[in-house]
This record gives C-alpha cells, sequence and structure tokens, in this order.
C-alpha cells in the first residue's frame, strides 16, 4: 500500500502539476492544501479567501497556496462566458452563468476547462452529484468516451496470504458513479478501468467483466437479461480495445482462480488472472468492494473519476487530511498522462 502511494506520490512531484482544491471553507482542505505544497507534491490553487481560511484553520501556513475568491477574482466573468458558451444550447441565459460561474464547483471546473490548472478535486464537503455535475456539464468525456466512470485502487494488506492476487493489488469498478450501466456504458467502464490500471497502478491490466454466470453457465434471458447485457459489453469492449485483453461473463472465482478457470473458461487469457473487475452495476461493485475491505483487510484508493477530458475528481465527504493528499498525487499523476 504504502509503495503505490509512494510512488504515485513520486509521480506527482516529479510532475509538478496545478491542482485546484475547491473548499477552502473545510479545515481538512485547508491543512491537506498545506500538507501538499510542504511536501511538493502539486502547486495548489484554493478556492476560498484568506480570512475563511484563517478561521477555519488558524495554526496554518498558507505560504505558497494561491488563494482565488470567485467573488472577487478578475477572472470570474470570462469563466461565466465559458459557462454560458458550454451551456447556451441547453437553455443556459447569461446571467444564470454569471450566477453559477461564483459557485464554489464550477467555478473550480470552469478553471480546469479554461487551462488555468491541471486537476481539480473537491467533495470534502460536497455530495457526489454536486461534486461531479460541473465536470460533467463543463468538462465532458475524453475524446472517443462516452462514459464517466469511477475505480477504486484496491490495496491487499502484505501482512496477510493473497493467493488469488499475487500483485497485491487490484481494480474495482464502476462501484461509485452509474447506477445501472448498459451494454455499451459497461463497456466504456471496463476499457477506462484497464486504462487506470496501467496508467496508475502500473500494472498490465487483464480485465474480467464479472457476472453470476460464466460463459453462459447461468441465464436470465427472461426477466433481468443482466447475463446478457455482460456478454455484449464484452463484445464491445473487445471490439474497441483489441489489445486489451479483456474478458467475460466470468463468475469471480472463475475470474481469479486458474483451477476454476480450468474448469469453466478454458483457453481464456484473463481467467484465473484477472487484476481488474467490471461489476454488472454499482449494487454489486458498491458491496463487493466494501466486501473486500471489510472482510478481506484490502485498502480502497478512490474513486478515483476515469473517462473525463481532464482530471477531476470527487473526495468522500467522511475523507482525512491523507486522503485528500492521495487524491491530489493521483490527479496530479493523471493530468501527467493526459
Ligand atoms: C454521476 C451523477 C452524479 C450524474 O448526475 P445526474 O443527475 O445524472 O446529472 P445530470 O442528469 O444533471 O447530467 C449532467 C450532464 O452529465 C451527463 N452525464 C451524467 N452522467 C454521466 C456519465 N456517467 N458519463 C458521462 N456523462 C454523464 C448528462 O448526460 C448531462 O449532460 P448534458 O446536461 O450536457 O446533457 C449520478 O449518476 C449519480 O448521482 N450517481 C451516483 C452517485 C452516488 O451516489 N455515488 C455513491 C458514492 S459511493
Amino acid at each position: 500500500m504504502s509503495n503505490l502511494l509512494d510512488s504515485i506520490k513520486a509521480k506527482a512531484k516529479a510532475l509538478n502539476k496545478t491542482i485546484v482544491l475547491c473548499e477552502g471553507e473545510d479545515k481538512r482542505v485547508v491543512e491537506a492544501a498545506a500538507e501538499i505544497t510542504k511536501q511538493g507534491l502539486a502547486k495548489i490553487v484554493l478556492i476560498g479567501n484568506e480570512a475563511e481560511c484563517k478561521k477555519v484553520a488558524p495554526n496554518v501556513d498558507l505560504t505558497g497556496i494561491t488563494l482565488v475568491d470567485p467573488e472577487t477574482s478578475e477572472k470570474t466573468a470570462e469563466y461565466a462566458n465559458i459557462l454560458f458558451e458550454a451551456r447556451k444550447a441547453k437553455g443556459m441565459t447569461e446571467e444564470q452563468a454569471a450566477a453559477q460561474a461564483k459557485d464554489r464547483t464550477m467555478f473550480g471546473a470552469l478553471m480546469l476547462k479554461a487551462g488555468d490548472v491541471d486537476g481539480y478535486v473537491s467533495g470534502a464537503c460536497h455530495s457526489t452529484a454536486n461534486t461531479l455535475r460541473p465536470g460533467l456539464q463543463v468538462i465532458k468525456t475524453a475524446p472517443g468516451v462516452k462514459t464517466v466512470s469511477s475505480s477504486f485502487i484496491m490495496v491487499a494488506d502484505e501482512k496477510l496470504p493473497h493467493p488469488y492476487n499475487a500483485e497485491g493489488v487490484a481494480v474495482f469498478a464502476d462501484c461509485a458513479i452509474n447506477i445501472e450501466p448498459d451494454a455499451q456504458q459497461l463497456a466504456d467502464i471496463a476499457i477506462s478501468s484497464a486504462q487506470t490500471a496501467k496508467n496508475i497502478v502500473g500494472i498490465e491490466p487483464k480485465v474480467a467483466m464479472l457476472s453470476f454466470s460464466t460463459k453462459g453457465s447461468g441465464n436470465d434471458d427472461k426477466y433481468f437479461k443482466s447475463v446478457p447485457k455482460v456478454q455484449e459489453a464484452t463484445a464491445l469492449a473487445k471490439a474497441q480495445a483489441p489489445d486489451l485483453a479483456i474478458d467475460g461473463e466470468f463468475q469471480f472465482d472463475a475470474a481469479v482462480s486458474p483451477a476454476v478457470a480450468a474448469l469453466k473458461a478454458p483457453g481464456s487469457e484473463v481467467a484465473g488472472h484477472a487484476n481488474v473487475f467490471v461489476f454488472p452495476n454499482i449494487n454489486a461493485g458498491n458491496i463487493g468492494y466494501k466486501i473486500a475491505q471489510r472482510f478481506g483487510g484490502y485498502m480502497a484508493i478512490g474513486p478515483v473519476c476515469q473517462g473525463f477530458a481532464k482530471p477531476l475528481n470527487d473526495l468522500s465527504r467522511g475523507c482525512v487530511v491523507e486522503d485528500i493528499v492521495a487524491l491530489v498525487a493521483i490527479t496530479a499523476v493523471q493530468a501527467g498522462n493526459n
């Protein structure tokens, strides 16, 4: 765990990207901004003003942090115009854009859109929906990607045996954004998660499309059609990313156990050795990562957003300072891959 985060932080440091933290009203965010600056992981733009930051975190040294207040910034009018241009087709008026551009999360997303920062981190005191919506509305998806999704980087406890995960790390998706993805969205999630595994975790992805069925062993054609959905998603992902190792549909044991794979999915290059796990919906994914965390002793890093045109990430409202520092480092590395 510490090794992976240490190497992500070392990469972030070398990249020296500029990341905006939108919540200068939150003590943990102000403390994290100072810590990131002290460690040299990124240049920080903090949305807020000095009096407010001093009030919530009186002992924090703000040296080296750029404070920006949307109420007084000379950039607010320019950002309002960017917002208006991005959303006028959706019915937004110039007055609405001028008002919304002052919203701190929207202001952060507009800074990213304008190229004034390289990445965005928010969500310590805003919901996932409120944190991601500005990004969905103005940053939008990367070329060739239709779906923004998320991954958890699951890191094994070194003190416990992990016979089915020799690398000690895995990627689980999508446990946090897309509630009931269709086949095309599931294919997008698979391809984006493989990129996260490669670019952020540094492993060669072997992507398993998970189900309660392995290669047609179970079916639900009649009612929910969840198995055909995963089968279709697997075919779409393979066609869209022929260079990636993606296969399915697999039960979890067929995905990780060479013995079960030999019986149920002989000849698959992924079965028995998967390290990226794509769940059929958010229920399965969210429950699955929490089982690995609580029963399996894995540490869950994330969710790490993927598929945005520029890096934008969402904190958990229960986050601690170190979580913010880690997510800023991940965001900086994503910016380096952009
Ligand atoms: C991600 C989420 C916040 C999007 O919210 P939403 O209410 O659907 O957002 P909107 O309908 O306002 O959509 C805004 C825009 O983003 C687009 N969009 C929404 N989800 C998207 C996705 N996953 N990928 C790409 N675009 C997306 C919409 O098409 C819309 O585009 P447009 O306005 O330009 O036409 C929502 O799916 C959600 O709440 N997911 C679950 C989050 C959650 O509770 N997680 C638990 C955390 S553990």
